[in-house]
């Protein structure tokens, strides 16, 4: 049997797509990269956004047609809108499974079944699953960067957010786990790791009680032993949550990348307030502070949401400022989108008009275009330390790595390879790449 899984949402999702294949391989099935060979399709989702949504109904069609054109195909939707939609998605003809997220180790007897008694469901979600014994079977191409789930699961209740209530209750992962599968991906040959979590602060674990709680900084500090020449990067952070002992241990290791993801959200304390942020822009703009100071040369990016409901001019204005007076290095930008069940769709009327929102995204976006292009500005003349990931877009004489700073470098191949740390001087760039040259 050949399975073929599609993969839309966050980088939660694609490492979740390898534990799913991971169990399927146990279970007697072979990956394969074409839809057109496979027995088994399947699509890994997300709710975060309705566009996110629309998408995949829209390969739904696409799989029906499959369906028709091979009968005995089965087609499975797992992951967030799995949990979100439940039966509803059963009532589409495309759709033999439905799976959410913590459901994945029963997959192979919901296929088994569905040949037997139609179609199944389980979106059962669970307080202890984290998936911890099974090593994912690694989609990336290059088997340069590799990914870690350190928890599942949110605790929080961002008023706008629909992921905590379809990945469940926030829940941390068995440290010495966690370190078993960096050992393994060094011995691999990889030369990243990236720990995935909702709030990688609020990683916690007590285990039976007996030993001290392994709180995030004691993890990262762990995984960033491993191997010194192994980088270590890590998403999301939290500003409510993210101390200074995080950064303390990011300045004790220098392959711990310098780049923090520390979504804002918004730069007005009313809508911080309303979207149960938990902190205030002063907060945050003294978060930002502690990065400066401890972590002088710490790259910053941020997510953020235009036309939250209630969103004045005024608001908007305070979320423009904040991103000039941080100067983030790049930023995901969104225009809000209900979700339904949500606090936010409960209680607040999505009262911002369409063509509104639109407008001040744009304005974000063009705003953070000029300070992604001058970030990248400071770069031009000095030299770092890149990750080499592959070759480049445009050509294979050409080499595409990354900076600590996660900023990506395109330069002369000049016989190096995919895992090579090459030292590069940086001749020119636009607002996304920087146009390098080998330093050494
Ligand atoms: N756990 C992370 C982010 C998870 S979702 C955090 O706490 O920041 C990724 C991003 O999607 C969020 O940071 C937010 O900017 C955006 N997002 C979430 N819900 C949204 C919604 N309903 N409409 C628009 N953007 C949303
Ligand atoms: Fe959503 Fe907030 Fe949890 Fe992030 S912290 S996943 S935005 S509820
Ligand atoms: Fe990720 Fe989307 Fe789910 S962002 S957690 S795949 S709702």
């Amino acid at each position: 049997m050949n399975v073929y899984i599609e993969t839309y949402g966050c980088q939660m999702n694609v490492n979740d797509s390898e534990v799913v294949l991971a169990i399927l391989r146990k279970a007697g099935y072979t990956s394969c990269g074409e839809m057109g060979r496979a027995d088994l399709i399947l699509v890994n989702t997300c709710s975060v956004r309705d566009n996110a949504e629309q998408r995949v109904l829209g390969r739904l069609d696409v799989f029906r047609q499959e369906k028709k054109r091979r009968p005995g195909v089965i087609v499975g939707v797992l992951g967030c809108m799995a949990e979100r939609l439940k039966e509803k998605l059963l009532e589409n003809a495309a759709v033999d499974i439905v799976a959410g997220p913590d459901a994945y180790r029963d997959l192979p007897r919901l296929v088994e079944a569905v040949s037997v008694s139609g179609k199944q469901i389980n979106t059962l979600l669970s307080h202890e699953e984290t998936y911890a014994d099974i090593t994912p079977v690694r989609t990336d191409r290059t088997g340069v960067s590799a990914f870690i789930s350190i928890m599942r699961g949110c605790n929080n209740v961002c008023a706008y957010c629909i992921v905590p209530y379809v990945r469940g209750a926030e829940r941390s992962r068995d440290p010495e786990s966690i370190l078993r599968e960096a050992a393994s991906l060094v011995a691999d040959g990889y030369r990243e790791i990236n720990l995935l979590g909702q709030n990688v602060d609020s990683y916690r674990w007590t285990g039976d009680g007996t030993s001290a709680p392994v709180d995030f900084a004691g993890l990262l500090a762990r995984v960033a032993q491993v191997d010194p020449k192994v980088r270590v990067r890590f998403a999301t952070s939290h500003p409510k949550d993210m101390g200074d002992a995080v950064l303390h241990v990011m300045a004790a290791h220098p392959n711990i990348c310098r780049h923090i993801h520390l979504p804002v959200q918004s730069g007005s304390d009313v809508m911080l307030e309303k979207m149960n942020r938990k902190y205030t822009r002063e907060h945050y703009l003294e978060r930002i502070a502690a990065i400066r100071r401890i972590l002088p040369d710490c790259a910053v990016t941020t997510d953020v949401i235009a036309g939250f409901c209630g969103e004045t001019e005024e608001d908007h204005a305070a979320t423009l400022s904040l991103f000039r007076e941080v100067r983030y290095d790049s930023a995901f930008m969104f225009q809000y989108s209900e979700r339904p069940g949500t606090k936010a769709s409960r209680h607040y009327p999505d009262d911002v008009p369409e063509a509104v929102k639109t407008a001040r995204l744009n304005e974000i976006i063009a705003l953070q275009n000029e300070l992604s292009l001058e970030s990248n500005r400071r770069c031009v003349g000095r030299c770092f330390e890149v990750l080499v990931e592959g070759p480049s877009k445009r050509s294979d004489a050409e080499l595409m790595g990354r900076t600590s700073q996660n900023k990506t470098c395109v330069f002369p191949a000049a016989g190096h390879k995919p895992g090579d740390y090459v030292t590069v001087r940086v001749l020119s760039c636009t607002s996304a790449t920087l146009r390098c040259e080998v330093a050494e």
